[in-house]
């Protein structure tokens, strides 16, 4: 078998056999296949697809690149949540505390920022110390000591998918069913989570532009997941403008504290509560969905969910002190305030648009290796259905400069589309799939 042949019967649209598929993850793995072959297969990929066999046998060949966890030793049902990726999106930092101080366990493997959107562990880091490289005994006795731990993807757990992600943010080649569905699976199989929730996005700021297609990659999601005797269930949601209003890895750190303190911005609150009910429901602490909606507003309410933030980011080396005094996490030199050219209500932003811009202020990466500028980012004034006038903030731009602010001012005011007539705003959460 050799690399070329396995790319071209892809690029023909031919359906690869389990070897093929084996041979090119365990060639990658190794370095045998180098990053120009693995590009053209994944850019064949994304424009022939693959069937559900094949990407089964994607997600089981980059699920066994390393070591398969074995949560056993954590006592307690372990439930996990897993977004498609969307922008402004920091709910596992808020979910993640409320189901915990609900009785709930979180071992979490999450991943970094990905074309536009952005990822938990570049927000976590940008907490000064907050260190996301556990080691696997690490991870395991933080579960059972905090009852939460959010590691990135150690060295030997599904090693395929950390190069193959880095890989296709670089190469636009993300918002490929196949690959996403094989990434997402293939790290909630290796990290040996028991429940699974996922958090299916479909809207401008997806990679699921339409509802059709993010219903398509729940149900083989699902499928995946069942198959694999792991209980799966997916929430398809709305990302259809920023969620919360930060967007950007510090300001989602502090919308995030902030929402655990009771101020979270509606949407972002009604799909934490979503998706943490049926976490709570699937690790079996609630019977009922509202019930289990009941005692997650409980934990806000009472403190107890900032108070498991406080002793996950304590445990994994983060400074505490961003809790009461956001100035840890920096500033940008520069707050430039966007303002609107017309009046009206806000009925479209384009949430992929503002993802680019916070990307190019250095906010994520352009480039495999690129550092991440931490403080920098959009913060959203105005959303869907809110009325502005002529010369209204409706945006403000956190850059290093005044010139990097200007020079994405014209992309922010063309994400923003206004109406004359009233706009409603619906619920974020379109359907779950079970
Ligand atoms: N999140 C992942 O982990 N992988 C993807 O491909 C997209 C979102």
């Amino acid at each position: 078998m050799n690399m070329y042949d396995v790319i071209l019967k892809k690029r023909n649209g031919g359906e690869l056999s389990t070897n093929e598929i084996n041979y090119v993850v365990e060639g990658y793995v190794k370095g045998e296949i180098p990053d120009y072959q693995m590009s053209a297969f994944l850019m064949a990929v994304y424009f022939q697809k693959m069937n559900k066999r094949e990407t089964v046998d994607l997600t089981m060949a980059m699920a066994h690149s390393g070591a398969m966890l074995d949560l056993s030793n954590i006592n307690g049902v372990t439930v996990d949540k897993h977004s498609t990726g969307g922008v402004g999106d920091k709910t596992t930092l808020v979910v993640g505390p409320m189901i915990t101080a609900a009785g709930g366990k979180l071992a979490k493997m999450s991943g970094r920022g990905l074309g536009h959107t952005g990822g938990t562990i570049d927000k976590l880091e940008s907490i000064p110390g907050f260190k996301t490289d556990l080691s696997i005994e690490e991870f395991i006795d933080n579960v059972n000591k905090y009852g939460m731990a959010v590691a990135g993807q150690t060295s030997n757990l599904d090693p395929a998918d950390k190069m193959i992600y880095a890989l296709r943010d670089v190469t636009a080649t993300v918002d490929s069913t196949a690959l996403i569905a094989s990434s997402i699976m293939s790290k909630k199989l290796a990290s040996g989570t028991e429940k699974i929730v996922l958090d299916i996005k479909t809207g401008s700021g997806a990679f699921m532009k339409t509802e059709k297609e993010a219903r398509e990659l729940a149900e083989l999601m699902v499928g995946i997941g069942k198959d694999a005797g792991r209980k799966t269930v997916a929430v398809i949601s709305k990302m259809d403008q920023p969620l919360g209003r930060a967007v950007g890895n510090s300001l989602e750190v502090k919308e995030a504290i902030e929402s655990l303190k009771g101020n979270g911005p509606d949407d972002l609150m009604e799909l934490c509560y979503t998706l943490g009910a049926n976490m709570l429901v699937m690790a079996g602490i609630s019977k009922y969905i509202a019930e289990a909606k009941d005692r997650l507003e409980m934990t806000i309410r009472d403190g107890s969910a900032l108070e498991i933030f406080r002793s996950v980011v304590k445990a994994q080396g983060g400074d505490t002190g961003v809790i009461n005094d956001y100035s840890v996490l920096g500033e940008a030199a520069e707050i430039y305030q966007v303002k609107a050219k017309k009046s009206g209500y806000v009925s479209k932003i384009n949430a992929k648009e503002i993802g680019m811009c916070s990307m190019l202020l250095g906010g994520g990466r352009k480039e495999k290796n690129d550092n991440i500028d931490f403080v920098v980012g959009i913060y959203i004034l105005k959303k869907i259905g809110d009325y502005v006038e002529e010369n209204d903030v409706i945006a403000e731009i956190h850059s290093e400069s005044k010139e990097s602010a200007k020079a994405i001012e014209d992309r922010i005011l063309a994400s923003y589309e206004f109406s004359a007539e009233k706009i409603e705003r619906g619920s974020v959460i379109i359907d779950t799939i079970v």
